[in-house]
């Protein structure tokens, strides 16, 4: 006699407002996309939403880059697409490390086989442009892999002059800019970067489950320069390059990019339902405008502070450096920060973050991104820690943190309709 096979509820749950470091909740319109129904890999209509699904990014990455679309898998699927078809064993890779994803990029190009030096500050603050430069100088890497936004420390490393000074060593630069794209700016052509990739479910609002990315000809002409078709679908005219297999089949982006080409060759199936997302993600993003966009984010990021810092709370890390779509706040002495997230969580339906590593424990993180960023969840989550933090015996000025953010997006408001006179 054997039990019977448990027969679950349908999936239905409670709602919550995700105000951490992503994933967020997705823009109802990206729900919708992904609810169309699946079409043949090779219709002409879904071929023409993957082309479709290009021009919008090379919009959202600012690039005239041809090789510009998204890989299937979450952000560290695009991480690891480039850096393994890019990455020879023994090619030198420097990363500059800010936060725990330098770390990732660390793992992933050791993985790769490559040969991997570092430079690391504290947690909290970003690199000069002058001390990548003395890294390179020293160790003359091939390629330099960085993190824009470190959401683990919720800093934003600049990179308008990293791309130049790559370019005068002769060394690629890739960035992952999973937890910055569309939240901030990254013109990937105008600061000269080789590739990037990202995620969905930070500012792009969208789930997580494909990686969009850009690469330029310089990193596409050294990854063809590996290409291996596999065998079964291998033509007469596919002579083996003279580069070292990608040791990854999956990953090959040599052959990623034959099946996004006008070729088509079979290389996976296209996760159907998360180009959809991808290509409504990127619509909408494009018809807020970039401008406007990145505008959005800085506004919450300055009312959130405001609302925090009259409460009496201090942010942590070097405040220049702030991504605009997650701040980090450092937990007062004698406050339980578990006991705050699961107070907001349970009694307010909010999710806010931990961290990590030498931060665990230390930070909370609260993230404006995407779908989420405005004004009525910044009033919402500040409203509802202040509730939480005074059960927890925290004394704070009652109303004080609600009434700073909101006069910040007053001030906003009163500036557009200035503007729109
Ligand atoms: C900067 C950065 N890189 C990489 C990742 C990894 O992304 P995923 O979990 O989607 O693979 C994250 C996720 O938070 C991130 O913030």
């Amino acid at each position: 006699m054997t039990d019977s096979p448990a027969v679950f509820d349908e999936i239905d749950p409670l709602p919550r407002l995700l105000m951490g470091p992503g994933p967020i909740n997705a823009d109802p319109r990206v729900l919708r996309a992904m609810s169309a129904q699946l079409l043949g890999q090779f219709d002409p209509q879904f071929t023409h939403y993957m082309n479709e699904t290009m021009a919008l990014y090379r919009q959202v990455f600012q690039t005239r880059n041809r090789w510009t679309f998204v890989i299937d898998g979450t952000a560290r699927a695009g991480i690891e697409a480039v850096l393994v078809s890019a990455l020879m064993p023994g090619d030198r890779v420097l990363v500059p490390i800010f936060g725990r994803f330098g770390h990732l990029l660390v793992e992933i190009a050791e993985r790769c086989g490559a040969e991997v030096r570092t430079i690391e500050t504290e947690w909290g603050r970003v690199f000069d442009p002058a001390e990548i430069e003395t890294a390179i100088v020293k160790h003359r890497p091939k390629m330099v892999a960085i993190v824009q936004g470190d959401t683990s420390t919720t800093m934003a490393q600049p990179l308008a002059e990293i791309g130049a000074i790559c370019r005068k060593y002769d060394a690629l630069l890739y960035v992952d800019a999973t937890a910055s794209l569309g939240g901030m700016d990254l013109p990937v052509d105008a600061w000269q970067i080789d590739a990037v990739t990202a995620g969905l479910q930070k500012c792009l609002s969208g789930p997580p489950g494909v990686a969009p990315v850009t690469l330029n000809d310089r990193i596409a002409g050294l990854i063809y320069g590996r290409k291996h078709v596999e065998q079964g679908i291998r033509a007469a005219d596919d002579v083996a390059a003279n580069g070292p297999r990608i040791q990854s089949n999956y990953f090959d982006l040599a052959m990623v990019m034959d099946y996004w080409s006008e070729r088509r060759l079979n290389h996976h199936t296209e996760a159907t339902t998360m180009l959809y997302a991808a290509r409504e993600c990127a619509r909408i993003l494009l018809k807020e405008g970039l401008a406007a966009c990145f505008a959005r984010h800085a506004l919450a990021s300055r009312a959130i502070t405001a609302g925090l810092t009259a409460m009496g709370l201090k942010l942590f890390g070097d405040q220049k450096h702030k991504m605009p779509n997650v701040t980090g706040v450092v937990i007062p002495d004698g406050v339980d920060g578990e006991a705050v997230r699961g107070s907001l969580l349970a009694d307010y339906g909010i999710e806010i973050g931990t961290s990590f590593g030498p931060l665990k424990g230390r930070i909370w993180r609260i993230g404006t991104m995407g779908y989420n960023c405005r004004k009525q969840n910044v009033l919402i989550t500040l409203s509802a820690l202040e509730t939480v933090l005074a059960a927890q015996g925290f004394k704070l000025p009652r109303g004080a943190g609600v009434d700073a953010a909101l006069a910040v997006y007053r001030e906003a408001e009163k500036a557009a309709a200035k503007a729109a006179e």
